[in-house]
């Protein structure tokens, strides 16, 4: 047996070892050559105590520099051992000297390691161990200088203290190299004890940049990448494609909007905007959208019958439950179902008799029409269903009878008055005649604002069930619900309209649905009477865009959405344009940095 072992000649490829080293590396004692690069590495030697949020960044973001953080975890109890120790040399220093500007400085040294020492004890702040390296590199002298020049002003903008590594130059290029090795020297000289959550607190919402790769271009974060947003991609914390967008009046939030309708409509999703301000008309009208803009508070062209069938897969809330299983519930049933709210809305004083006597004439009136429990009305046309004159003479009918009834038949009658020959009629009162033929439609309800609320909250909801249909009709097709300024539609006294909405919420994904939620308040939502569905419909979308807010929303904004305090003092301090997205528990700022071209595109409403 041949016991000798074999050796394995690896040649060496010379071409790519010239590839991927520098020409030449010469050390000098406060900086190297590399190729024909001036290069020149920094440490910081001493951190600030106070530091702002994102502090960090303004350090490792300049140009022509690379920078390497090392990070070490430590046992508390060592790092108060060392800094107490600090804080006696320091103290000794500031008693011993006579320089006044050295005892200061002694002095303050002192203070700020006080300060940690406090931080630790009582605010159980976690210690680390870090070292932070620069290196400046250019071509030219000039520019090498004034880059060196930049990072030493810029760290003692920050309070940093920063040194040339003398004679450490070779262990300094080591450090930063990409295969991040821990080099002693280096560890011994510059690693300083400083607070986990300052340190980590110094990336911008440390989870830095967020980018799908693909979908649309929304914005740019805070140091000036680009965030591509893929909105339909799933994830572990991405189960849905909706969003909240909160933030005060004025603060961008429709003009954030109007960006991601126009990129999705622009990828083949089909848009409907519920448009309580009249602010989407132009961009319907603009000749890229060709979209149809329809009055849904009595306007012509605008009226969807309530008592039209709108066959809608039906769903339980059992997010896995396959869709056969409720099969035998026909459309007639699901429909009576969304009729009793409808006028639970319209005419809340109903009592319960009458609300039994008015499902017993719907059910009679559909038979007149030919529509029992398990007709399917799927190929119906829109004047094939009854109106509410229809339901009017049925009930006007039975009130001549003269039974004990009679005076029930009366009061129904009474109470669908105006929906059927009154003020309401234009709303609800004939075949239904929207039918839009693009796939843009905005739905505007300003109009509604100024009618009472009950017709509002049941014309909010009529239209929400019609959106409703236009999602679920098609599986396959990407639709987008927006609706705008949602609080003005919300009443506490009848959360019908929320709840709908939040199961919307939550089925959209089944459909390939997305549901926007937009609100200057919060509060509206977050009412007691409505809280139950209010918090789920803010909260279940995956995304939330949060724009600057103060007060009422601001606190409650970052109660709901577990905002901690950097992310709360921005979104107080916001600029317009500017939101906090949070993807789960990832947090990323968005300047939704748009061209004059593109502002131009959604025209005039919001007050441009
Ligand atoms: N990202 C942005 N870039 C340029 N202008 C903007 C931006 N966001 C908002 N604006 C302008 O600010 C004003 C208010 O914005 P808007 O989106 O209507 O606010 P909100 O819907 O929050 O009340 C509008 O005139 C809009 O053109
Ligand atoms: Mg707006």
């Amino acid at each position: 047996m041949n016991n000798k072992k074999s050796e394995i000649q690896i040649s060496v490829n010379t071409a790519l070892q010239a590839s991927i080293t520098p020409i030449g590396i010469d050390f000098e004692m406060n900086r190297l050559r590399l190729g024909e690069n001036y290069c020149c590495i920094f440490a910081i030697t001493d951190y600030p105590s106070e530091c702002d949020y994102g502090w960090l960044s303004k350090l490792t973001n300049i140009p022509g520099t690379i920078v390497s953080i090392n990070s070490e975890p430590i046992d508390n109890g060592e790092a108060v051992n060392e800094i107490s120790k600090k804080i006696r040399m320091y103290r000794g220093q500031a008693a011993s000297t006579k320089d006044p500007r050295e005892r200061q400085r002694c002095q303050k040294a002192a203070d700020d390691q006080e300060k940690i020492m406090a931080k630790m004890d009582q605010n159980g702040e976690v210690m680390g161990k870090w070292n932070t390296t620069i290196m400046v590199l250019s071509r030219d002298k000039e520019d090498y200088n004034s880059r060196c020049d930049r990072v030493k002003n810029v760290a003692s903008i920050l309070g940093c203290k920063i040194r040339v590594l003398s004679n450490l130059q070779r262990e300094g290029y080591q450090q930063i190299s990409p295969t991040y090795p821990q080099i002693k020297r280096i560890q011994e000289t510059s690693s300083r004890y400083f607070p986990v959550s300052t340190f980590v607190g110094g990336f911008p919402f440390s989870s830095g940049g967020f980018n799908d790769g693909k979908g649309f271009y929304l914005g740019k974060n805070s140091s000036g990448g680009l965030i591509l947003l893929d909105l339909w991609k799933r994830g572990s914390s991405r189960t849905n494609s909706n969003i909240t967008i909160v933030g005060g009046s004025g603060s961008g939030k429709s003009t954030a909007i109007k960006h991601i309708i126009a990129s999705e409509y622009a990828r083949g999703t089909k848009i409907i905007v519920i448009d309580p301000e009249s602010e989407y008309k132009d961009m319907c009208y603009n000749p890229l959208f060709e979209g149809n803009w329809i009055d849904v508070a009595g306007g012509k062209g605008g009226l969807i019958n309530p008592l039209q069938i709108r066959p809608v897969p039906p769903d339980t809330d059992d997010e896995n439950a396959e869709p056969q299983e409720n099969d035998s519930i026909g459309d007639l049933a699901i429909h009576l179902k969304t009729l009793q709210t409808f006028f639970r809305l319209y005419i809340p004083s109903m009592d319960d008799r009458l609300r039994a006597l008015l499902d017993q004439a719907l059910v009679e009136l559909y038979h007149k029409f030919g529509i029992s429990w398990d007709t399917d009305v799927s190929g119906y046309s829109a004047n094939q269903f009854p109106t509410l004159t229809d339901l009017y003479n049925l009930i006007a009918e039975k009130a001549k009878l003269k039974d004990n009834n009679t005076v029930y038949y009366e009061d129904l009658k009474t109470y669908l008055e105006g929906a059927a020959n009154g003020a309401d009629h234009r709303l609800w009162n004939g075949y239904t005649t929207i039918n839009p033929t693009s796939g843009f439609i905005v739905l505007d309800t300003k109009s509604l604002i100024q009618m009472s609320g009950t017709v509002l909250a049941a014309q909010y909801f009529n239209v929400l069930s019609w959106c409703w249909e236009q999602i679920t009709h098609d599986r396959k097709e990407r639709i987008m619900l927006v609706a705008d300024e949602c609080w003005t539609m919300i009443d506490p006294r009848c959360p019908q309209s929320l709840e709908f909405l939040k199961n919307a919420e939550k089925r959209a994904r089944k459909y390939e649905g997305s549901i926007i939620v937009g609100t200057q308040s919060t509060n509206d939502f977050l009412d007691p009477e409505v809280k139950f569905y209010g918090q789920s419909v803010l909260d279940l979308p995956t995304f939330k865009l949060l724009f600057s807010m103060d007060g009422k929303s601001l606190k409650e904004t970052t109660e709901l959405f577990n905002l901690n305090d950097a992310q709360s003092e921005y979104i107080s301090s916001g600029q317009r344009g500017t939101a906090l997205m949070k993807v789960g528990n990832q947090a990323v700022i968005v300047r939704f940095e748009l061209s004059e071209e593109r502002l131009e595109m959604f025209g005039r409403g919001g007050g441009r």
